[in-house]
């Protein structure tokens, strides 16, 4: 069987760093995208661009014509309450998770990929119960998820036969989102990180991700979009 390529975009650290490694762990060609460089075994190929730049998806979708796309790169949200915010501030993370998965979704339309190709959006599952300290993260990750199920409409209508899926995460407290959010919702709880982390249960990590997505991308049937914890996917209706 030839060697897939997959691109992940946001790749440097977190989730995104075990998502390219649990590819190229797999024996596809990986080709990880970040604005700072990272830690990858030879086989990973790094590329060093803004993923929100207006000429980066093109480009590197161009360069490598990838079969499987996973857009991880997300901004760490200002962990304050809603009246502690700015509107800079507050829209942090429209600036750039909806943005990057904005231009790329759009990117991969207009190209378009080939037939057969999947394309995984990471949002979270705070775009369904909401995330009170984080100013719009919730409703940014909210919109990412439907914005890859119009892609996903208008590539069905084109007949295009591309896969596309929003992955929401539960908490992962080791990565870069995750650590300042868990200590902010475990003080406001009143409880200790120990105590707060107990009661969210088993922690969604770089390892786990990575798995479950290599997983999903070999599945017959994709569904629209699926929570992940530390337990793995499930599907979303
Ligand atoms: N951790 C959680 O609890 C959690 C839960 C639910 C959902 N999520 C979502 O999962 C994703 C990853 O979270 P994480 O905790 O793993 O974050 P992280 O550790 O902070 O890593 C974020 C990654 O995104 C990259 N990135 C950010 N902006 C970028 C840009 N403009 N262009 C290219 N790369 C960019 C960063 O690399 P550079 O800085 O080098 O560019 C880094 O590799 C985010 O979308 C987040 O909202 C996280």
């Amino acid at each position: 069987m030839p060697v897939r390529t997959t691109i992940v975009v946001g790749a440097s650290r977190g989730l995104g760093h075990g998502i390219a490694l649990a590819f190229a762990a797999a024996g596809d060609s990986v080709v990880a995208v970040s604005r700072t460089p990272a830690d990858f075994p030879g086989s990973v190929k790094s590329e060093l661009a803004n993923a929100g730049d207006a000429t980066v998806p093109a480009r590197l979708l161009d360069r490598y014509e990838p079969d499987v796309v996973v857009l991880v790169a997300g901004a760490s949200p200002h962990m304050r309450p809603l009246q502690e915010q700015t509107w800079e501030t507050f829209s942090v993370n429209w600036e750039t998770d909806v943005r990057v998965t904005f231009g790329w979704l759009r990117e991969i339309l207009l190209k378009p990929l080939r037939p057969g190709s999947k394309v995984i959006v990471v949002s979270s599952g705070a775009a369904l119960a909401g995330s009170p300290l984080s100013g719009g993260y919730a409703g940014a990750k909210a919109t990412q998820r439907f914005i890859t199920s119009y892609a996903q409409d208008e590539a069905s209508r084109a007949g295009l036969e591309i896969t596309f899926t929003a992955i929401l995460p539960r908490f992962a407290p080791e990565t870069g989102v995750g650590q300042p959010a868990v200590r902010a919702y475990a003080a406001r709880a009143g409880q200790t990180l120990e105590e707060f982390l107990q009661q969210v249960g088993p922690p969604v990590t770089p390892e786990l991700a990575g798995s479950e997505l290599v997983e999903l991308t070999g599945a017959a049937d994709i569904s629209p979009a699926y929570v992940l914890t530390g337990s793995g996917l499930q599907q979303l209706p």
